[in-house]
């Protein structure tokens, strides 16, 4: 038996870490053995690559050279973590995949980068696998950096290199997030993320039960 791949997406500051941990506690509460990770970083490896793709100067690599970093993270995340936990028949959610590599290396940088490139890197690194469900949550990027930087101020290690782009960066970006799931409507819902966490968790399960087929 497999489990599920359920993924969250969207700009800085929509508030996924949180909605995953509330939606992994609903999950366990249901009975379902459930793990949580991320991208960049949901393995030992992948955290020296996070911090090579998240600190630092914002004009340090291309928008190729990052795509091949991530499509790498992922890579080595899907074969330790992912797969092995589906499986074992566990559900798994991650915060974000690969809708983070279209929407921000060829939405974010205008394009720069070919969407057939992105496509190759996928079959290579991924091959047919795809999440079950994806929680895209939309916000406006003034509101959603704002909350971004607010976080950073308390952190000793600034993940900011993404934050410190234009703001058209993120509003492309946003666009982007909203094209692919306009694309793949079967996978992708949006929510307004640009509302209290509760609320929020709610529309997220009421979408989930619908989509899944769980009671
Ligand atoms: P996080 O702050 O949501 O953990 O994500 C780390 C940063 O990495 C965030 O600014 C988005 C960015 N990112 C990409 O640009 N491409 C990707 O494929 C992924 C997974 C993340």
């Amino acid at each position: 038996m497999f489990g599920k791949f359920i993924t969250f997406e969207g700009g800085e500051g929509t508030g996924k870490s949180t909605q995953l941990k509330l939606l992994a506690e609903y999950l366990s509460s249901q009975g379902i053995e459930v793990i949580t990770t991320k991208e960049p970083g949901g393995t030992e490896v992948g955290q020296e690559l996070r911090k090579l793709l998240v600190c630092g100067d914002k004009d340090k690599f291309d928008a190729t050279a990052e795509a091949l970093l991530y499509f790498a993270d992922r890579r080595i995340h899907l074969t330790q973590k992912v797969w092995p936990a589906l499986e074992q028949g566990k559900w798994v959610l991650s915060d974000r995949f690969a809708d983070s590599t279209v929407a921000y290396q060829y939405y974010g940088y205008n394009k720069k980068l070919s969407k057939e490139t992105l496509e190759n890197l996928y079959k290579i690194a991924v091959g047919d696998f795809r999440p079950d469900l994806t929680f895209i949550l939309d916000i406006d990027p003034k509101i959603g950096l704002a909350r971004s930087f607010a976080k950073a101020e308390g952190m000793t290690v600034k993940e900011t290199r993404f934050e410190s782009r234009q703001l058209e960066f993120h509003e492309n970006m946003r666009r982007g997030f909203l094209e692919i799931a306009a694309d793949e409507p079967k996978r992708c819902v949006v929510l307004n993320a640009d509302k209290n966490i509760e609320d929020l968790h709610q529309d997220i399960i009421k979408e989930l039960k619908e989509r899944l087929d769980i009671k």
